[in-house]
């Protein structure tokens, strides 16, 4: 399998990846390869494949591209994005501590407290955004920060540089959650980071129609140690599901763009519409997070959350009753979505915790997808007044 030229456009080498390169029959998009043996030249010599969970033609067509698009030294594709945040804390020993957003995806987090329960890891949960506070958390020695920007569901964006910055300080590791936006509009590793994960199960893929993760890492050593942990405990991806996410990756720019559009004219009529209390969508001026989504991202993304007047109550037959977005966890697919992040994507999170980070039960999340602007509005408009 060939690899991407590093002079081409980021948008150009999403939609060449692998094209023109099988040499069987000169099929145009490559091939899939189910196979998970390959035949050896010799007992002496394995070929370029031998053994599905270590190597697959899919796997390595999908980890090159997505390691040219965040300028990493290479990739590994893991069966869930899950998968791929568990896979980096094997760098690490059992002593080390982790430092993690406090409001972080609650697979996360529920993993991490977990893990830390089990002993296998320690965690520290912190305001990111709250200088005074990281600034005490460095202070620990952390050996691994992870960051996830803009966060899960509120959209908060933190300073990637300028945490990496006191990282190093502290000669701790990066870790960037790049999910919310893929690498069409944030690249951390550019940013100093050191390692980035994504779910491609989101925007990667963009299509709902696979589960998988990917790790990218700028060092050559943490790539091949991730490589070989990868395949030591068996998490990498299946071919079918790398085979889907390429064909699904070639379109993120124009996916990036229109659902973007789309979600900052939902933004828009939100902010103005009377049964709204708050709207988190760092594409509005009046976003705290405004200014850095300009200094460090190439856009908003299309993910927003919002709160409703009439609370929980009012979120809940919003949720359930609004035309065109489907009822259903997860984000990033060109169709819309809308959730509620307390009682769906973070459930799995202690409610102290959750309260905490401001997750509130009267809060809605949207994936917004690429669907006609006009018929999006119409319906969320339709949606609010009958519950007004
Ligand atoms: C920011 C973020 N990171 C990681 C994950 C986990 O990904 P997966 O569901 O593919 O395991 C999710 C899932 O929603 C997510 O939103």
């Amino acid at each position: 399998m060939t690899k991407t030229s590093k002079d081409l456009s980021p948008r150009t080498k999403t939609v060449q990846a692998e094209i023109g390169t099988d040499t069987a029959y000169g099929s145009v998009p490559p091939a899939l390869y189910l196979s998970s043996t390959y035949r050896w030249p010799s007992v002496a010599h394995k070929g370029e494949y031998d053994y599905g969970r270590t190597n697959n033609p899919n796997r390595d067509g999908l980890s090159h591209v997505l390691s040219a698009l965040e300028d990493g030294a290479g990739a590994v594709i893991t069966s869930s994005g899950m998968a791929a945040i568990d896979l980096v804390f094997n760098l690490l020993s059992v002593d080390d501590l982790i430092l993690a957003p406090h409001d972080c995806y609650g697979g996360t987090h529920r993993l991490l407290t977990h893990r830390a329960k089990q002993g296998r890891l320690r965690v520290e949960f912190v305001d990111q955004g709250d200088a005074k506070a990281l600034t005490a958390a460095m202070a620990n020695n952390p050996k691994l920060v992870l960051i996830e920007t803009p966060s899960n569901p509120l959209m908060r964006i933190v300073d990637i540089a300028k945490i990496t910055k006191a990282a190093k300080a502290v000669e701790a590791l990066v870790m960037v959650d790049n999910t919310f936006l893929s690498p069409a509009r944030q690249r951390p590793l550019a940013l100093g980071a050191d390692i980035v994960v994504h779910s491609t199960t989101k925007y990667l893929n963009g299509h709902s129609d696979i589960v998988g993760g990917a790790v990218v890492a700028k060092s050559a050593e943490h790539v091949e140690a991730l490589e070989w942990w990868a395949n030591c405990i068996g998490v990498t991806g299946a071919a079918f599901d790398s085979y889907q996410t390429l064909r699904g990756l070639r379109t993120l720019a124009l996916r990036m763009d229109a659902a973007e559009g789309n979600a900052l004219a939902i933004a828009k009529m939100l902010k103005k519409h009377k049964a709204v209390s708050k709207v988190y969508y760092p594409g509005l001026r009046s976003d705290p997070g405004y200014k850095l989504m300009k200094a460090q991202q190439d856009g908003p993304g299309a993910m927003l959350s919002f709160e409703l007047k009439g609370g929980c109550e009012a979120a809940v037959a919003l949720a359930e009753n609004v035309a065109l977005f489907q009822l259903a966890a997860s984000l990033g697919g060109v169709e819309s979505l809308i959730c509620q992040p307390s009682t769906m994507t973070h459930r799995g999170m202690e409610e102290t915790a959750r309260l905490e980070a401001g997750i509130t039960d009267s809060l809605l999340r949207l994936s917004v997808g690429i669907e006609a602007e006009a018929d999006l509005i119409k319906a969320l408009e339709q949606g609010l007044s009958a519950i007004s």
